[in-house]
């Protein structure tokens, strides 16, 4: 196949993939050929713009090591890695609404004791989060696995951050027979996503502000039912409508009941909030 033009290049690209032989990435790579060539007709880039995209993404793939993941930021701030989400949990039954996981999840967090204070070392405000895991009839589950994290008040994840130890403010929870999960952490903090590296060059050149509302981050399983990514947001933050990677639900939104201070003299807040997992 020679002397292809503008008319007939697509076709002749889509004509080579018959070869690849599993039927679903055949149709993935054939979609995404066609969505490309489709987005070079609408813009009709200049080499000199096309290279700089390239560049673009060059420079997000050296920014990526095992601590940070610019190309889930690059997802997340361009709403992708939300639509993917919206697709793949559909909730039918009630089940808590899901959200984004973010490039700071750290897989074999730690199992903790129900209880646990995940931020003894630390001097900020605290929270304690407590409530049950259920099944959208209402019935606790028990043996359900509740993973936690969030950042310091710093607004750093621990991987982001020497001076923090490493699984700080992590945790896995197991659920007993009622259904029931407590952890005490820190006071989630409204944090800006990184912005030293292309996606942050990004957001400044359309304009938009890189700090997302002050959450932590859940998920949530157990055996028979659908796996929950989640988040909880702080009622009030500032930012809760201009989440730059689009994660919030208003059924997400949790208040932090002032609740004096905790054991160590440390201002303390209490948020009870239930999980509802729907089946698998
Ligand atoms: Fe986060």
């Amino acid at each position: 196949m020679r002397n292809l033009t503008e008319a007939n290049l697509t076709e002749a690209v889509l004509a080579r993939t018959v070869g690849c032989e599993d039927a679903r990435t055949r149709r993935m790579l054939q979609s995404i050929i066609r969505h490309l060539h489709a987005i070079v007709r609408e813009v009709e880039p200049t080499p000199e713009e096309w290279l700089a995209a390239i560049r673009f993404l060059t420079e997000t793939g050296k920014m990526c090591d095992e601590k940070r993941q610019e190309f889930i930021l690059l997802s997340d701030t361009l709403g992708i890695s939300m639509l993917v989400d919206a697709i793949n949990n559909r909730m039918t039954a009630g089940g808590t609404e899901s959200s984004v996981l973010g490039p700071f999840y750290v897989e074999g967090a730690p199992a903790r004791e129900r209880g646990t204070d995940l931020a003894a070392e630390d001097s900020d405000e605290t929270a304690t989060f407590r409530g049950r895991v259920l099944t959208p009839r209402g019935e606790p589950i028990a043996g359900a696995v509740l993973e936690v994290w969030q950042t310091a008040a710093s607004g750093f994840y621990d991987i982001q951050d020497p001076s923090q130890p490493p699984m700080h403010l992590r945790g896995k929870f197991q659920t007993g027979a009622d259904g029931r999960y407590e952890f005490h952490t820190l006071k989630p903090v409204s944090y800006p996503i990184p912005t030293d590296g292309p996606v942050g060059a990004l957001l400044a050149l359309q304009g938009r502000q890189p700090y997302r509302p002050a959450h932590s981050h859940f998920i949530v399983s157990a055996p028979g039912f659908r796996r929950l990514v989640t988040e909880l947001f702080a009622e009030g933050d500032e930012q809760l409508d201009a989440d730059p990677v689009f994660g919030v639900k208003s059924s997400l939104v949790v208040h932090f009941k002032s609740d004096g201070t905790d054991a160590r003299g440390r201002p303390h807040f209490l948020v009870e909030y239930d999980f509802v997992l729907e089946t698998a």
